[in-house]
C-alpha cells in the first residue's frame, strides 16, 4: 500500500524513500529478515530466473505504536493486543516500508521524555499523515500532533504528574460508554494552549485546559496515559480507538497468530532445514512446537547441555521433549567446553557473550554433522561445509555464500528484543541493559539465519500459543529460566563446585515454593550464590560459608517486576533447609528489590 496523500498532511513531502522502489521479482517473498533475502539474491546470482514466488501471507491488521521513548510504550502494544488487535511497537523513525508490511490500520504515538522544542526532538514521519489512517497521540504524541499541525505547545509552570480527573462533554467515540468524568494518570511538563486548525478540544482537567483534542480525520490527542492501570478506564478508551476509530475487528488471538505464523515460517524456510535450540524453557518449547507444526520433519531440535542447568534438568528435558513432543532430538553433552571457556571469567557481560558464542559454535558443528549438504548448496552446485557467509559476502555475492544447514530457530520473545535494544531507533542510542544471549550476545559472524516465530509475543501470549498448540501444562507454565543459566546466578567466577552448591539451593527453593502452592503465582523464584562469605556458628563450630540470596518476583511480563511478599514461614523453611542441607552455605538473605531499579537476574 502506498500512503495516499491526505488533506491534513503537512506541506513537506517525504524524501525519496529507497524502500518504496518496486520490489525485485527475485526477492524472497516474506521476509522481515532482510539478510535472508540478500542471501538468496546473492546465491542465486546468474542462475536461471526462478518461478514467481507465491504471494506472501497477509499480515494481520496491525495498529502501529510509534515509540518516542516513554517507559510505557510497550504497555500500549500489550493493551491493544488484549483488546484483540494485533499491535507492534516500532521506533518513531521506522521507514515506511517496514511499517507498510505490517498492514497498518492506525497509529498510536507514545509519550516520551522530549519537549517538542528540544533541538533534537523526535518528529513524526510524514507517512503517518500521508497514510490517511487514524492517529492517537498520547502525551508527547499529542504535543507532536499539535506542534506539527500548527497548534501551540507551551511549557507549564508546574508539571502535572500522577492522578488527575478529566471532564468531557462530547460525543467523541474515544469516550463512548464512559462517564463524563474520568480518573486518569498524567505525566507531562509541556501542554497544549492552542489546537491546530480543524481540531476541537473535548476534555479538560484542572491543570490541562486541553486534555483531549480531535479533528474529523480521526486524529486524536490525549494528554493522559490510557495504557497504565491507574487510568481506570484506559483499556476501554484504547479499545474505543482501535475498534470505533480505526475500525479494527478485534478478533486477533493466539489462534490467529498460529495460523499466520505457520504460513510465515513455511514461507521463510521453504524446503530448508531448521535446527531449533531447545533449552527446556517455555519459549524454545513453544517455538519448536510451532515450527514443527509448520514444517514437520524439516525441523531437528538440538539440546545442548551447557553444564549450567538446574538439578536433573538435562535428563528431564530430554525425557519431556522425547515423550511429549516426539521430535527429532539431538542431545550434546558440552559441559566441559562451557566451563573451560568460563574459567576465571567474572564479568557478567563477558559470561553472557562467551556462553552465547560457545552455544552457537556447538550448533554449527551439529548442523554440519546433521545436514552435510543443504538445499541451497545443491541448488548452486556448491559443496557442503561452513563457508564465509558474512553479511557482506552474502550481499555482494563475493563469498561462496553457502552453508551446511539453513536456519536456526530460537524462542526470542518481545521483551528480549526490546530490552536488548534490538528494536531501537537508529537515531538514538538505546541503553543495553543486559545482553540477552538469544539476541544481542550472538556473535555477528554467525553462519545461521534466524527463525524467531515468537519475536513479537509477550510471555503470557507465548504461553497461550503453547497451550493452543497442545503442549502439556508442565512445559507451558514453567517459570522462565535464562539462556546463560546458573552462570548468571553465580556472582564471580563459575566453578563446578559452585554450580553444585547452587543447584542444591535452587532445588530446595523450588521444592518449597511448589509445596506452598505458589509456583504459578510467581514469575520466578530462585537462588543466587553471592561472592560474599560470612561467619556463622553451627553446633560448637565457627563456620565461614557462602551467602545465598533468594529472589522471588511477581510480574506480568519481565519488563517490570515486584519482589514477592512470600510468607515468613515459607522463607524460614527455605532458609533452614538450605543452611542445614547444603554444606558450604551458612547464611540466606532475601532480595527485596523491584524491577526497576533492579533486574530480575543478578547479572
Ligand atoms: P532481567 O534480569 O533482565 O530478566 O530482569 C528478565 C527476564 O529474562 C530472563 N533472562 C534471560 N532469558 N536469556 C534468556 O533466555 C538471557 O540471557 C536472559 N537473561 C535474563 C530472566 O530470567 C527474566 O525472566
Amino acid at each position: 500500500m502506498e500512503p495516499p496523500s491526505h488533506p491534513d498532511a503537512p506541506e513537506t513531502s517525504a524524501p525519496d524513500d529507497p524502500h518504496n522502489k518496486p520490489e525485485s521479482p527475485r526477492k524472497h517473498p516474506t521476509s522481515e529478515d532482510l539478510e535472508v533475502s540478500s542471501y538468496l539474491e546473492a546465491t542465486l546470482e546468474g542462475e536461471p530466473e526462478p518461478e514467481a514466488p507465491p504471494e506472501p501471507p497477509a499480515h494481520p491488521q496491525t495498529v502501529i505504536v510509534l515509540d518516542f521513548g516513554s517507559q510505557f510504550s510497550m504497555l500500549i502494544a500489550r493493551r491493544a493486543r488484549e483488546a484483540g488487535v494485533y499491535s507492534e511497537l516500532v521506533p518513531y523513525d521506522a521507514p515506511w516500508d517496514d511499517v507498510r508490511k505490517l498492514n497498518p490500520a492506525g497509529f498510536i504515538l507514545s509519550g516520551g521524555p522530549a519537549s517538542v522544542y528540544d533541538d533534537d526532538a523526535p518528529h513524526l514521519p510524514t507517512y503517518v499523515f500521508e497514510s490517511g489512517l487514524p492517529i492517537l497521540g498520547i502525551c508527547y504524541g499529542m504535543q507532536l500532533l499539535a506542534h506539527q499541525l500548527g497548534g501551540k505547545v507551551e511549557p507549564s509552570n508546574e508539571r502535572e504528574y500522577g492522578h488527575s480527573v478529566i471532564h468531557h462533554a462530547s460525543d467523541s467515540p474515544l469516550f463512548d460508554g464512559l462517564p463524563a468524568s474520568l480518573p486518569v494518570w498524567m505525566s507531562h511538563g509541556d501542554h497544549i494552549t492552542e489546537v491546530p486548525a480543524g481540531f476541537q478540544p473535548f476534555a479538560h482537567s484542572d491543570s490541562s485546559p486541553i486534555a483531549a483534542m480531535a479533528n474529523d480525520s480521526g486524529y486524536i490527542g490525549i494528554q493522559f496515559h490510557p495504557e497504565v492501570v491507574h487510568t481506570r478506564d484506559g483499556a476501554a478508551i484504547l479499545k474505543n480507538f482501535l475498534l470505533k476509530v480505526c475500525g479494527c475487528t478485534g478478533d486477533w488471538s493466539a489462534g490467529n497468530f498460529i495460523a499466520t505464523s505457520i504460513d510465515r515460517i513455511r514461507d521463510q524456510v521453504g524446503d530448508g532445514r531448521v535446527i531449533c535450540a531447545l533449552s527446556g524453557g517455555v519459549d524454545s518449547a513453544v517455538a519448536a512446537a510451532l515450527i514443527h507444526r509448520a514444517i514437520g520433519d524439516q525441523l531437528t531440535c538440538v539440546f545442548v547441555n551447557n553444564g549450567l542447568l538446574r538439578k536433573d534438568e538435562p535428563e528431564r528435558v530430554v525425557d519431556t521433549f522425547h515423550r511429549h513432543l516426539k521430535m527429532n532430538l539431538v542431545h550434546t553433552d558440552s559441559e566441559d567446553r562451557f566451563l573451560d571457556a568460563l574459567t576465571d571469567v567474572t564479568d557478567p557481560e563477558q559470561k553472557r557473550k562467551i556462553i552465547g558464542e560457545t552455544f552457537i559454535r556447538i550448533f554449527e558443528q551439529e548442523a554440519d554433522r546433521l545436514f552435510p549438504q543443504s538445499p541451497l548448496a545443491r541448488a548452486t552446485g556448491e559443496g557442503s561445509g561452513v563457508r564465509d557467509t558474512s553479511p557482506l559476502a552474502r550481499a555482494t555475492g563475493e563469498g561462496p555464500g553457502v552453508r551446511a544447514a539453513d536456519f536456526i530457530a530460537q524462542g526470542t520473545t518481545y521483551p528480549d528484543v526490546i530490552e536488548s535494544g534490538a528494536h531501537a531507533s537508529k537515531s538514538k542510542v538505546a541503553a543495553t541493559i543486559k545482553t540477552h544471549h538469544n539476541v544481542g550476545g550472538l556473535p555477528s559472524e554467525m553462519t545461521f539465519q534466524l527463525v524467531e516465530p515468537l519475536r513479537y509475543l509477550f510471555k503470557d501470549e507465548v504461553r497461550k500459543v503453547g497451550l493452543e498448540l497442545g503442549l502439556p501444562e508442565e512445559i507451558v507454565m514453567r517459570q522462565p529460566f535464562p539462556g546463560p543459566g546458573l552462570a548468571i546466578r553465580i556472582i564471580g567466577d563459575v566453578t563446578r563446585e559452585k554450580l553444585q552448591t547452587l543447584r542444591e539451593c535452587d532445588w530446595i527453593v523450588m521444592n518449597e515454593i511448589k509445596k506452598a502452592g505458589l509456583y504459578r503465582d510467581l514469575w520466578q523464584a530462585f537462588a543466587i550464590l553471592t561472592d560474599t562469605r560470612s561467619v556463622g556458628v553451627m553446633g560448637d563450630f565457627r563456620t565461614y560459608g557462602h551467602v545465598v540470596a533468594i529472589r522471588a518476583v511477581t510480574a506480568e511480563d519481565a519488563m517490570t517486576a515486584d519482589w514477592a511478599r512470600l510468607p515468613y514461614d515459607l522463607l524460614a523453611r527455605i532458609s533452614n533447609r538450605i543452611v542445614n542441607e547444603v554444606p558450604s552455605v551458612n547464611r540466606v538473605v532475601y532480595d527485596i528489590t523491584s524491577k526497576p531499579p533492579g533486574t530480575i537476574e543478578w547479572e
